[in-house]
């Protein structure tokens, strides 16, 4: 059976983006595959410093998975920084990647354009962190949306580089990205991102919902003229949860005109809360039992220390440190 695996960051509140892009994909190939999935922290420490927003937001991203129906019988579902293993790949491979490889990375590039020039040591070194996340459970792909290709790529040279220096250890992985759903846009049109301030939140009370979808930018065109759906923030977001059905239906209403920006986001609005509703009853059922909800981290975490330890035994014994 093939294998997959794959991490997100508990750096706020899940989103449209994160779920389409990546939770969905998560939860529905655990359904078929063997399935690792993880609560980033250790590279949510590069932009968290507030230990208690840390501690929630873990918690948070864990009701989350579980409410959007991730099987804990069906995935080994852990969290990174319970697992020493890898921090301690991340180093050994610290020790064979060049410095000019880690400029090349766009999050790092970015970050300098910014003229960021205090970035922390972390963050030039989160691809190798991921790196290390990921070949230490030996999978075949990695779901993931398209801003994660590169660091997929970055992983992939790594290991042949370790396998080159040290002999035959790491299977190669390939990246899994949905192509409609690879860039999910936000309310202002880029990206959707928690750093962009453009999320739409899946767990968000309905007042707050109802603000993020009517804060999503439209153009100026009147009322009663017809409307261009393909270029609308709207109409890109309601395309991916929608039924082909539905989608036709909003398509043709913005062509004909007398159809308002106001009206598609009520639409978009009560297809989210409809395309949720379930997930956010279970939410607010699981919130409060953090017996269970710590449980299903404490049996993931076994598991996956036996994957995990026993890949880094190997590396160990590659390296001579056996
Ligand atoms: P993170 O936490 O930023 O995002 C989690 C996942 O959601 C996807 N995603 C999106 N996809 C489409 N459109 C969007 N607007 C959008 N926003 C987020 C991301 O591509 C990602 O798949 N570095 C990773 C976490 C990580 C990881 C790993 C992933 C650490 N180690 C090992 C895979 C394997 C990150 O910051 O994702």
């Amino acid at each position: 059976m093939k294998r997959i695996l794959s991490g997100v960051q508990p750096s706020g509140r899940a989103h449209l983006g994160n779920y389409l892009g990546a939770i969905r994909q998560h939860i529905e190939m655990a359904e078929k595959f063997e399935a690792y999935l993880f609560i980033a922290d250790l590279h949510a420490l590069t932009t968290t410093k507030d230990p208690q927003l840390m501690r929630e937001q873990t918690y948070d991203l864990a009701v989350s998975y579980l409410a959007l129906g991730l099987n804990p019988e069906h995935t080994v579902f852990f969290k990174q920084s319970d697992l020493s293993e890898h921090a301690e790949l991340c180093w050994i491979f610290d020790c064979i990647v060049k410095m000019p490889f880690l400029e090349r990375a766009h999050a790092w590039k970015d970050a300098q354009a910014k003229g960021k020039k205090e970035t922390s040591v972390g963050l030039f070194n989160y691809p190798i962190l991921q790196a290390a996340d990921i070949l230490l459970y030996q999978p075949d792909l990695v779901p993931v949306g398209q801003d994660q290709k590169q660091h997929i790529e970055m992983t992939r040279d790594i290991a042949i580089t370790f396998n080159n220096t040290f002999g035959e250890t790491f299977k190669i992985p390939e990246p899994h990205i949905k192509k409609e759903v690879a860039v999910v846009p936000g309310t202002d049109g880029q990206k959707m991102s928690k750093s962009y301030g453009n999320t739409i939140e899946i767990f968000a009370d309905e007042k707050e919902l109802k603000k993020q979808v009517m804060g999503i930018v439209t153009s100026s065109v009147p009322l009663e003229d017809p409307k261009d759906p393909k270029s609308c923030n709207v109409f890109q977001l309601y395309k991916l949860l929608g039924t082909d059905k539905e989608v036709k239906d909003l398509e043709d209403k913005y062509l004909k005109g007398g159809f308002g920006y106001g009206d598609a986001k009520k639409t978009l609005l009560a297809k989210i809360l409809d395309h949720f509703s379930q997930a956010q009853e279970k939410y607010q059922e699981l919130y409060p039992k953090k017996d269970y909800v710590y449980g299903v981290i404490e049996e993931g975490n076994k598991k996956a220390k036996i994957m995990a330890s026993k890949t880094l035994e190997e590396v160990k014994k590659k390296v001579g440190y056996k």
